[in-house]
C-alpha cells in the first residue's frame, strides 16, 4: 500500500514537471524580433484600437500635459504643500540644477563647461509664464534642453513646477513680502558656528562644504 502511494506520487511529480518544462520551451517571440506569422512581420504588437493598457488610462488631460485646450494652464492640479516644495525642491537639484543651477539663474556647471546656457527664471518672461509651461518644458523638451518624461514622473514634475515659482518669488521679493526687521536681499549665509542652525553639530572638514546650508 505504501508502495502504491509512493508510486502514484512519484508519477504526479513527473506530469507536474514535464508542464513546467512544456511551458518553459514554448514558441515564443525575441523583443523586436521578425516574423512571419503577422503581415507587417513584426513580433511586437500594436496596441487594440479603442483599448487602454493597464495603468495608462490618462483621462486628466491638464495632470499629464499642463495643458487646457492646447495652451498653458496657470493653477497647480493638487495642493502645493510644505512636502509638494520639498520634494521639489530635492528633484529640482538633481535633474536641473546641473544646467540652470540651484539659484535658477542658469550658471549651472554644465553650461561652464560649454553647453549652451539655459536662460534665467528670474527674467519677466518666465516670471509671468504660466505653471503649465514650465510642465510642458519638463514634458517635450524645449530647444537643445532634453525632456525629462522618463526621469520625472507627473507629479514630480508638477512638485518642480511648485519649486521653481517659489525660486521666482525669493529671487524677486521686495521688503513687503518679509517680516518687518529683515533685510532685501538677504544677507548671504555665512559658515557659522557649528550648530547654529545652518550647520551641523560637528564641524565638517572645509573640503566637504557643500553650500546647501539650508538643506
Ligand atoms: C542639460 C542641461 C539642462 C538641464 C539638465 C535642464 N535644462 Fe532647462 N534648459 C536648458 C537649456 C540649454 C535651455 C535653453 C534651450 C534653448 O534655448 O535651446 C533650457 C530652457 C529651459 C526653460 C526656458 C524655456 C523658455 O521659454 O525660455 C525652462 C522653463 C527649463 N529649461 C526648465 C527646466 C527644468 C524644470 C529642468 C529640470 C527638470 C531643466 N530645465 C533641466 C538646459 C537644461
Amino acid at each position: 500500500m505504501a508502495n502504491l502511494r509512493k508510486f502514484f506520487g512519484l508519477g504526479l511529480l513527473l506530469v507536474l514537471a514535464g508542464c513546467r518544462q512544456e511551458m518553459y520551451d514554448q514558441s515564443r517571440m525575441k523583443p523586436l524580433a521578425q516574423s512571419d506569422f503577422y503581415s507587417d512581420l513584426r513580433t511586437a504588437r500594436p496596441q487594440v484600437e479603442g483599448t487602454v493598457a493597464r495603468g495608462q488610462l490618462r483621462e486628466d488631460e491638464y495632470f499629464y500635459t499642463g495643458k487646457i485646450g492646447g495652451n498653458p494652464g496657470d493653477y497647480m492640479p493638487f495642493p502645493v504643500t510644505e512636502e509638494v516644495l520639498a520634494r521639489g525642491h530635492e528633484r529640482f537639484n538633481i535633474y536641473c540644477a546641473p544646467c540652470h543651477s540651484r539659484l535658477g539663474d542658469g550658471n549651472g556647471m554644465v553650461p561652464q563647461r560649454g553647453f549652451k546656457h539655459p536662460p534665467t527664471y528670474h527674467q519677466d518672461r518666465l516670471r509671468k509664464a504660466p505653471l503649465g509651461y514650465f510642465f510642458d518644458v519638463m514634458t517635450n523638451g524645449f530647444g537643445v534642453m532634453p525632456d525629462y518624461t522618463a526621469q520625472i514622473a507627473p507629479r514630480d514634475r508638477w512638485c518642480i513646477v511648485a519649486y521653481i515659482r517659489a525660486l521666482q518669488l525669493s529671487q524677486n521679493a521686495t521688503q513687503a513680502d518679509i517680516a518687518a526687521g529683515e533685510k532685501v536681499p538677504s544677507p548671504s549665509l555665512k559658515f557659522k558656528e557649528p550648530g547654529s542652525g545652518a550647520t551641523p553639530a560637528t564641524p565638517l572638514p572645509e573640503s566637504s562644504y557643500t553650500g546647501d546650508e539650508q538643506k
